[in-house]
């Protein structure tokens, strides 16, 4: 999958004065991913078009594209739940939009590296229905807290079923920090 070597995986990490301890491994992520590929390539008999939540996905995504056996269309935009906190705050920012066109009648899977409490997914199921007519919405995730969800929409291919723990690396962050982490840590207790 990914074409680099992972640098070494320490236990602990510490991010602005605060400890995070290894959670999920990167072969750990590599072979879920691998899964999710085969799960999502099975499940479509058209390929869906990929609708990326920037900026925690990113690397998520990347990884996965090269793990589906169909021909990949890439879309991206950006919304922002938690504003630097360490909860979700409940209020959705589109920072980046989607483009109008392309989306319309067609099936979409949208990619998330968390679904916490379901709200961004929330805002987003009702965006792609109502302002770009998407045929059907599905989600991949690598992460899914279930214990924090209060959304309509589950998450429908799902890597890690995870405790309500505060996450960063491999593409999520605190306060902007600690997304090239190849590995997940979890705050430490
Ligand atoms: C995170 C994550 C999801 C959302 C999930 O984004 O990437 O989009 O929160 O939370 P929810 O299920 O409670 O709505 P965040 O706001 O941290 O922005 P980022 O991806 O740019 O880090």
């Amino acid at each position: 999958m990914s074409i680099f070597q992972h640098p070494a995986t320490p236990d602990i990490i510490t991010l602005r004065e605060r400890q995070f301890r290894l959670f999920l491994t990167p072969a750990q992520i590599n072979e879920a991913i691998l899964r999710l590929g085969r799960e999502i390539s099975d499940a479509y008999e058209e390929p869906p078009v990929l609708v990326v939540v920037l900026n925690g996905a990113f690397i998520f995504a990347a990884d996965l594209v090269r793990t589906l056996h169909f021909p990949v269309q890439l879309h991206f935009t950006q919304l922002s739940s938690y504003h630097d906190e360490m909860t979700s705050s409940g209020t959705i920012r589109q920072t980046l939009p989607l483009s109008q066109t392309r989306l319309q009648g067609r099936h979409v899977l949208v990619v998330e590296d968390i679904v916490d409490s379901g709200l961004t997914l929330d805002w987003l199921h009702e965006h792609l229905k109502t302002a770009h007519r998407a045929r059907s919405i599905r989600t991949a995730c690598l992460l899914f807290k279930p214990t924090h969800f209060k959304g309509l929409f589950a998450p429908d291919f799902i890597g890690f079923e995870v405790p309500p723990r505060f996450v960063v690396g491999y593409g999520m962050d605190y306060a902007n920090e600690g997304r090239e982490l190849p590995g997940v840590y979890a705050l430490a207790e």
